[in-house]
């Protein structure tokens, strides 16, 4: 927990000093990420006709969205590697495949919790994997 808040402080002290640097006017208050995020795809969710990038944001997007908690947590491990910032946010990696994000939802990965089949189907997690994974396997 003392972990999580010198990471949030971190990353919030940081979004501040790019807001300062930028001169602009302070950003709006943000929505919190679970209303942020598009709403479940209509329709058999074993079977989903959804896109990956809106059945990402719905199932990933209370934690991966702008400000989420995993947002947060992977902006402080990019950060160390020496990249920007918005590589924090999963759209906007190129180095992630397929197998590699399906591996993490159903294991977890240190801060992040295993998402069973019920959380996410299998039918979810093959399109959000092909769209973080844009096409790799
Ligand atoms: C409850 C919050 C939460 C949810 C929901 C969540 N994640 Fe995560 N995710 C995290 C956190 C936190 C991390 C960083 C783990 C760490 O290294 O400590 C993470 C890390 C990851 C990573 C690893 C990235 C890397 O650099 O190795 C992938 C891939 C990932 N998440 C994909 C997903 C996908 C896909 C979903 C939805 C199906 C999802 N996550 C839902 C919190 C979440």
């Amino acid at each position: 927990m003392k972990r999580l808040s010198v990471i949030v402080l971190v990353v919030t002290a940081f979004a501040q000093n790019v807001f300062a640097e930028e001169g602009a006017a302070p950003p709006p208050m943000m929505m919190p990420t679970y209303q942020m995020r598009a709403p479940l795809p209509e329709g058999d969710r074993l079977e989903t006709t959804g896109s990956g990038e809106e059945l990402f944001s719905n199932r990933c997007g209370s934690c991966h969205l702008p400000f989420g908690m995993g947002t947060n947590v992977l902006t402080v491990q990019r950060l160390a590697l020496g990249e920007p910032p918005e590589m924090g946010l999963l759209t906007n990696r190129e180095d992630l495949g397929a197998a590699y994000v399906k591996a993490v939802v159903r294991n977890g990965k240190v801060g992040m919790p295993r998402l069973n089949r019920v959380e996410v189907t299998d039918s979810e997690l093959e399109r959000i994997a092909d769209f973080l994974g844009r096409g790799k396997p």
